[in-house]
C-alpha cells in the first residue's frame, strides 16, 4: 500500500477515533462511539500492517494472532468488577512498550543522525522512556491495589517530597548528559540509570496515595499512557500513534481533573499522597444497628412516594443492575417517583454505574448526578443504598482526620428512611467505618444484594 493511502487511512482513523471521543461523552451515542472507535482502530492496523514500511509479515502475523488472541481470552473472561484492574495492566502495557521502543529506536539511530537532529531524536527517546517507565510501574502498582494484591494504604517515606524533587533533578541531570553523548554505550549508561529511577519514581508515587483516591490515579495512568504512545509516534514517525496518544493522554487529563473536582481535591496534593493519613486517627463508629427485614422494607416502599435508589460497587458485585430496574418498573407502575443518584466515584472505575445501568436499560431520564440530586434528598421518603459504602459516608463531610475527608457524599441520611444493603458491617475501598449505618433512620438490610432484591421483589408482586 503507497504512503498516500497509508496517511489518508490514518487521517480517516484519527477522525473516527475523535468522533469516538464525542459519542463517549453521553449515554445514547456511547454505544455509536464504541463502533467509531472499533472502525477507526481496524482501519489503522490494517493501514500500519499493509504499508511498504513492514518488512516481514512472518513477524507481524505471529505477533498479531499472538496479542490478538491472548486479549480475545482476557477479555472473554474478565469479570466487570475486575474491569479497572484490567484497564490499569493494560496501561502498564502501553508504557512497557514505549520503553522498549525507546530503547530500539536509540540503538538504531544513535550512530546515523547527527547535529540538531541526533538532539531532537535522543530527547524523544529520553522523554519516552521516562514516561513510559512511570507509567509501566505506576500501573502495576494500581493494578496491585485495584485487585487487593497490595493494601489500600498510603506508604508515606519520609521526606517524599523531597526524594521525588531530588529523582526529577537527577533525570534532567541524566538527559543532559545523554543528549551529549555520541556513543551508544556512553549513551545507554545515563539511560539506564534514569529508567530505573523512572520506574522507582512511578512504585513510589502510587503507594503514596490512599485508597480513596485511587479513582485520579486511574485516570492519570490512562492520561500517562496516551502520553507515553504519542511520545512512540514521535519515536517512530508514526502521525496516528502521536494524534491518537494525545488524545487519551489529554482526555485523562481531563478526567483526572473532573475525579479531583468530584473529589474536593487538588491535582498536586493527590500526586503527592497521603491524603487524610496526616491528620490523626478517624474517629470509631459507635452505636446501635438497626436490622429490617424483607416484609418491612416491603411495607415501607409501598407507603413510599418518593425514593432514590444509590447504587455503589457492591451491585456490581452482585450484578444486581437487573433486578433494580424490575423493582424499579413496579414501583413506578404503582405511582411512585423513582430516582438513581449518581456519585462520581461510585464502583471502580468512571462511569461503572451509568455502564450498569444502561446495561439493564435503566431509562437515561430517571439516573442522576449527585450535584443534581443531592438538595433533594430532605424530600425523599425512602433512599435505599445498593452496596454502596464510601459514597454515602457522612464522616467526609464531618471528620476531619476520615481518609476521605473533604469527599462530597450523596447525602441520603436526610431523607426519612434509609436501607443499607450489604452483607456485614465491613468498610469500603477506603478502609474506613460509616456512621449512616447507626443512624436513628438508617435501616441495615443485610445479604448478598441481588439475592435480597428477588426476595424483594417477590414481596413486592405480592
Ligand atoms: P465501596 O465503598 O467500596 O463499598 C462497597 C460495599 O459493597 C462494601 O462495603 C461491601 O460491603 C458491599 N458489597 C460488596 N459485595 C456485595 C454484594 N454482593 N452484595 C451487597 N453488598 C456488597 O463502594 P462505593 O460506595 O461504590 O465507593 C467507591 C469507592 O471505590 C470509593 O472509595 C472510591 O474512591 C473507590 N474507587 C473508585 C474508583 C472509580 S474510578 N469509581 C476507582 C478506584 C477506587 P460488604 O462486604 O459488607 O457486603
Amino acid at each position: 500500500m503507497s504512503q498516500g493511502i497509508v496517511h489518508m487511512s490514518y487521517i480517516t482513523a484519527s477522525i473516527l477515533f475523535i468522533l469516538s471521543l464525542g459519542g463517549l461523552s453521553r449515554q445514547d451515542t456511547a454505544r455509536r462511539g464504541i463502533y467509531c472507535g472499533m472502525v477507526g482502530m481496524a482501519i489503522a492496523i490494517l493501514a500500519t500492517v499493509l504499508s511498504d514500511k513492514v518488512t516481514s509479515y512472518g513477524i507481524v502475523i505471529i505477533t498479531l494472532s499472538m496479542g490478538g488472541l491472548i486479549g480475545a481470552r482476557v477479555a472473554a473472561k474478565v469479570e466487570m468488577t475486575q474491569m479497572p484492574e484490567l484497564v490499569a495492566i493494560m496501561h502498564s502495557l502501553v508504557g512497557l512498550a514505549a520503553v522498549l521502543v525507546g530503547y530500539a529506536s536509540f540503538l538504531d539511530h544513535a550512530l546515523l543522525l547527527t547535529g540538531v537532529e541526533k538532539a531532537i531524536h535522543s530527547t524523544e527517546v529520553f522523554i519516552g522512556v521516562l514516561i513510559g517507565a512511570v507509567t509501566f510501574s505506576g500501573s502495576v502498582i494500581a493494578f496491585g491495589k485495584l485487585c487487593g494484591k497490595i493494601a489500600g494504604k498510603p506508604v508515606l517515606l519520609p521526606a517524599r517530597h523531597w526524594l521525588n524533587l531530588l529523582l526529577l533533578v537527577v533525570s534532567i541531570g541524566l538527559g543532559i548528559q545523554f543528549v551529549g553523548t555520541d556513543s551508544v554505550d556512553a549513551g545507554l549508561v545515563p539511560l539506564s540509570i534514569m529508567t530505573a529511577i523512572a520506574l522507582i519514581f512511578g512504585i513510589h508515587m502510587v503507594m503514596a496515595i490512599g485508597g480513596a483516591d485511587m479513582p485520579v490515579v486511574v485516570s492519570m495512568l490512562n492520561s500517562y499512557s496516551g502520553w507515553a504512545a504519542a511520545a512512540t509516534g514521535f519515536m517512530l514517525s508514526n502521525d496516528l500513534l502521536i494524534i491518537t496518544g494525545a488524545l487519551v493522554g489529554s482526555s485523562g487529563a481531563i478526567l483526572s481533573y473532573i475525579m479531583c473536582r468530584a473529589m474536593n481535591r487538588h491535582f498536586l496534593s493527590v500526586i503527592a499522597g497521603g491524603f487524610g493519613s496526616s491528620g490523626g486517627e478517624a474517629a470509631d463508629v459507635e452505636g446501635e444497628v438497626q436490622p429490617i427485614d424483607i416484609e418491612e422494607t416491603a411495607k415501607l416502599l409501598k407507603e413510599a412516594k418518593s425514593i432514590v435508589i444509590i447504587p455503589g460497587y457492591g451491585m456490581a458485585v452482585a450484578q444486581a443492575q437487573h433486578t433494580v430496574y424490575d423493582i424499579t418498573k413496579l414501583l413506578v407502575a404503582k405511582g411512585k417517583k423513582v430516582r438513581f443518584a449518581i456519585h462520581p466515584v461510585a464502583g471502580r472505575m468512571p462511569g461503572h454505574m451509568n455502564v450498569l445501568l444502561a446495561e439493564a436499560k435503566v431509562p437515561y431520564d430517571i439516573v442522576f448526578e449527585m450535584d443534581e440530586i443531592n438538595d433533594d434528598f430532605v424530600d425523599v421518603d425512602v433512599s435505599i443504598v445498593i452496596g454502596a459504602n464510601d459514597i454515602v459516608n457522612p464522616s467526609a463531610l464531618n471528620d476531619p482526620n476520615s481518609p476521605i475527608a473533604g469527599m462530597p457524599v450523596l447525602e441520603c441520611w436526610k431523607g426519612e428512611t434509609t436501607i443499607v444493603m450489604k452483607r456485614s458491617m465491613a468498610s469500603g475501598y477506603a478502609g474506613v467505618g460509616n456512621p449512616l449505618f447507626v443512624l436513628e433512620n438508617t435501616r441495615m438490610l443485610f445479604g448478598d444484594a441481588n439475592d435480597r432484591l428477588q426476595e424483594l421483589l417477590k414481596a413486592l408482586q405480592g
